[in-house]
């Protein structure tokens, strides 16, 4: 991913004249609206690597297959460098009225070298360019975001670990429905970002075929060889159909979706923080690092940066859904509709980006208290499953009616302000006379977690097996 242009020089105020590029049949220049709605260049500069990179490619293939002389060839590889430098200095003038980053590498081609730089774009098309420069760019994101994902999972397996006999509430509803650990609770995640990675994976699977040599729409009469670029470019193989390798964008579609999903399980984390952190639950302290306070209110600890994790969940969704709709009823092949990808996809990955950090970070960051997770796990009857499955099992009861006579013995204990296990044994008497003192064995959230030995089920020993195997799947 490349953003380094992005603090680079202001581009140039617009100036009609006849395009350079492409204007040998314009005579006038543009309205200045019509350049402003047309021209690329503030959000594709960002492809500047990208589209160099083709640029070579795309340049050596051809000196290869005796399209253009030697000689042009390297000229144009040197000039392209040179441009690559100048960019990365923040020592180009980008110019609006070259609409795009293409025509605007390729002008300063032009003043560099002269006559050849007008050789490069044989047997190419800004059609297969920008859909070559696009899918690298997508497939660098899809790089970065999985290795900030690798860092996220590894924080939260550090914390799972230690806490993966710490009691907590599960819940359902939000409401406490049994007791889990706090370590079996974080795996879930582990588990939810592993997929993220899958998906990210797939999509740049599908995604790696080259577009470049599809030219306009139709292929070229040229000799070119598509499999030496895509080679050059770290493609598996060309796009077999020149149509579909200038309209495609599922590539966009498919990692903006796969990060649509991450975001959804970014803020539903994001959210869980801001209720561990609140007053209500205190299960999790973030330190000053990750707290803000208030301007009016002294006793304020805010989780910020978890509401905006939360809350930057929009942009990535509604990147997914503009760019859907933006490629919906487009009729073969490229359309100028589909310049607004870059834009949906860039601020899209932005926030992703931001927003998997942050969480890293948080996620380093918390301090669970044990304690007070404990106090809400014993507080909330969360037993009264382990109090039913006893009545089953020792008492050979239907669980329908193990049901039922639970559900009075948790009442009771309601009206007495009391927890299951502090119950008395003559209390659950009242209720059932077969009860016995050994039921007390059940009603402790420690035996409660330790029994639940069933496969991905959340007993510390079953917990400390999954941390490691995810650990292994690392190595
Ligand atoms: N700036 C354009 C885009 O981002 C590049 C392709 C333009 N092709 C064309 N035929 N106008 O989509």
């Amino acid at each position: 991913m490349t953003d380094k242009t992005r603090d680079g020089p202001k581009t140039e105020a617009a100036k009609p004249a006849a395009n350079r590029m492409w204007g040998g049949r314009f005579a006038g220049g543009h309205a200045e609206i019509m350049e402003r709605i047309n021209a690329s260049i503030d959000v594709d500069r960002r492809l500047f690597a990208e589209d160099i990179e083709g640029s070579i490619a795309h340049a050596a293939m051809l000196v290869r297959q005796g399209i253009i002389r030697q000689e042009d060839g390297d000229t144009i590889r040197r000039g392209l460098e040179q441009i690559r430098d100048e960019i990365e200095r923040g020592d180009f003038a980008f110019s609006r009225s070259l609409e795009d980053i293409h025509m605007n590498v390729e002008a300063r081609l032009a003043a560099l070298i002269g006559a050849p730089a007008g050789r490069l774009h044989t047997a190419r098309s800004r059609n297969d360019q920008i859909a070559t420069d696009f899918k690298l760019w997508v497939r660098g994101a899809i790089d970065a975001l999985g290795e900030g994902l690798r860092e996220l999972v590894a924080g939260l397996l550090d914390l799972a670990e230690p806490h993966a006999g710490t009691v907590m509430p599960g819940y359902t509803h939000l409401q406490p429905a049994q007791p889990v650990t706090f370590g079996h609770h974080l795996m879930a995640y582990v588990e939810m970002f592993e997929r993220d990675r899958g998906r990210l994976a797939d999509a740049r699977k599908r995604l790696n075929e080259s577009p470049l040599g599809a030219a306009a729409l139709a292929g070229t009469s040229f000799p070119i060889d598509r499999e030496a670029t895509a080679t050059a470019l770290g493609f598996d193989r060309p796009a077999a159909n020149s149509m579909d390798a200038v309209a495609d964008r599922d590539f966009a579609l498919e990692y903006l979706a796969a990060g649509a999903i991450l975001a959804v399980h970014l803020s539903r984390l994001a959210e869980e923080i801001v209720l561990w952190t609140s007053d209500g639950f205190r299960f999790v302290r973030l330190s000053d690092a990750y707290s803000t306070g208030s301007s009016i209110m002294p006793q304020k600890r805010n989780p910020d940066a978890a509401e905006l994790v939360r809350g930057k969940a929009g942009r990535a969704l509604g990147a997914l859904q503009a760019l859907l709709v933006v490629m919906k009823g487009l009729p073969l092949t490229y359309g100028k509709d589909m310049q607004e990808d870059k834009e949906l996809t860039f601020e899209a990955t932005d926030s992703l980006m931001l927003s998997v950090a942050a969480m890293a970070g948080m996620v380093r960051d918390m301090t669970p208290d044990p304690e007070a997770m404990r106090r809400a796990t014993a507080s909330g009857h969360s037993t009264a499953t382990d109090l039913a499955d006893w009545l089953v099992r020792t008492l050979s009861l239907p669980f329908r009616e193990a049901h039922e006579i639970t559900g009075r013995i948790v009442k009771l204990a309601d009206e007495r302000g009391s927890s299951l296990a502090d119950l008395p044994l003559a209390a659950m008497q009242a209720i059932e006379p077969r009860v016995t003192d050994a039921v007390f064995a059940v009603l402790s959230v420690e035996r409660s977690v330790a029994s639940r030995t069933s496969f991905g089920g959340t007993a510390p020993d079953n917990v400390r097996r999954a941390i490691k195997a995810a650990r292994e799947r690392y190595r």
